[in-house]
């Protein structure tokens, strides 16, 4: 997306304050594909306010699924039960590969043709992934360059499968679950490492019968949905953000109400606290299956951490922020296994580095990974988004700690996932 954008990031000497962390983008997504093709309509408090997520509902008003949003963010959604209309043109993604995979999940149970699309980031990334167990389920899908958008779905009868993704990754379990709502049979999707289960408690959510035993979780063709009101909690990867500008401020205090606390995301709560963060959650409830509490924590010591196998696939999208404030640690940030960050909105490996190193950091670049040593003090620099969310917000935070002013170009990729990012983080700085 061309973005002209730029924000500037002074020093800080503490973070300290509320913050009201806007809804989960993952669970936003599953919620309103899945009211999609509900019967009646429902309602989400707190949907995410993330561009990812509208782009979703975009999408789903295409396909016949009509919406409105109050004043209170409030959205209702019409269910048109399994049987969605056939789309009047092409479907817009925007940079969201959630929309893009789970959506032709549902799209291939449907008995039309519909083409998916996206921006110039979304275009570049692997769609294989799910076209290989939509075509084995009996949908015929084509696509740029052996799997890049846009796609081409001829949805129709489906047959179930057992599927073994190679890639750990929670999209294409459910893209390949809600096409098994279509399917003929028992779907099974065995995964190699268990990724978020939002999928699973979103379906169930909507009344229908998911079985889950281990990493691997089946669904049964032909059930249906039923309308659902729901919360949705606030998102633990938006909320990572300050905590890591907690970490990096001895004296900083922070509180983040209404924080989803699934335990197959909450492991960046585990690793700070062994990182030195002081963390403690009150107010611990669940809705429809999805944990939230409130956050409270504090900075201490920020010592280092080393990130791997199934540590990374848990904190995939945690890692740009956490590894952008690495060099304030005491010793420092090794992360492994990570090949799927060089395929998410930009090359995180690569932007991380590359930015770290206009800082003044000492940066160790690797195929599927970074290692990061601790102690160093960064310095305010003109960096690039990379057109990526993550990357503006985490760099956004590791600039509270350098030295001098940091300018940060495309800055409003943030709006992605967290559209009020820097009102919030300016709000909680001193
Ligand atoms: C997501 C899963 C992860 C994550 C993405 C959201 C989801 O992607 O990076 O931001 O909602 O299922 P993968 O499934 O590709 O790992």
């Amino acid at each position: 997306m061309a973005d002209s954008s730029t924000v500037k990031v002074r020093p800080a000497r503490s973070v300290r304050g509320v913050v009201r962390i806007p809804g989960d983008k993952s669970i936003s997504h599953r919620y309103a594909m899945l009211a999609a093709i509900a019967e009646g309509t429902s309602r989400f408090h707190n949907f995410s306010a993330a561009r990812d997520c509208f782009s979703t509902l975009g999408c789903i008003r295409g396909l016949g699924s009509g919406w409105a949003q109050k004043d209170d963010g409030t959205i209702d959604v019409q269910g048109r039960g399994p049987r969605l209309s056939s789309p009047a043109g092409p479907l817009d993604c925007g940079n969201s590969g959630s929309t893009m995979r789970m959506l032709s999940g549902i799209l291939a149970g449907q008995p039309f043709a519909s083409e998916l699309f996206g921006d110039e980031s979304l275009s570049r990334r692997p769609m294989a992934r799910i076209m290989t167990p939509l075509s084995q389920m009996g949908a015929r899908i084509e696509a740029r360059d052996g799997g890049r958008p846009p796609l081409k779905i001829q949805g129709g009868s489906l047959k179930a499968i057992h599927y073994k993704p190679e890639v750990a990754s929670a999209q294409v379990k459910s893209c390949v679950l809600f096409s098994g709502l279509f399917a003929e049979g028992e779907t099974i999707v065995e995964e190699p490492i268990r990724t978020r289960d939002h999928g699973e408690l979103a379906l169930r959510a909507f009344g229908v019968e998911v079985g889950r035993s281990g990493n691997t979780a089946r669904i049964r063709g032909g059930q249906k949905l039923s309308a659902i009101e729901a919360h949705v909690p606030g998102d633990l990867s938006s909320a990572a953000f300050f905590l890591c500008a907690a970490a990096m401020f001895p004296d900083s205090q922070i509180t983040l109400p209404g924080i989803l606390m699934n335990p197959t995301r909450a492991r960046l709560l585990d690793i700070l606290v062994l990182m030195g963060l002081r963390i403690s959650v009150a107010h611990l409830e669940e809705h429809h299956g999805e944990l939230i509490g409130a956050i409270e924590a504090g900075g201490g010591t920020w010592k280092g951490a080393v990130i791997s196998g199934a540590d990374t696939a848990a904190l995939i999208d945690e890692i740009p922020v956490l590894a952008a404030t690495a060099p304030y640690t005491e010793d420092g940030l090794e992360v492994r296994d990570a090949k799927e960050l060089r395929v998410k909105e930009s090359d995180r490996i690569t932007a991380v580095a590359t930015n770290l190193r206009k800082m003044g950091a000492e940066v160790e670049e690797g195929p599927d990974g970074l290692r990061i040593p601790g102690r160093q003090q960064l310095r305010g620099a003109e960096l690039e988004s990379f057109g990526d969310h993550r990357i503006a917000m985490a760099f956004a935070v590791a600039a509270l700690r350098a030295d001098g002013e940091t300018l940060i170009h495309g800055a409003s990729a943030a709006g992605v996932s967290y559209p009020a990012f820097f009102e919030d983080l300016q709000r909680v700085t001193e």
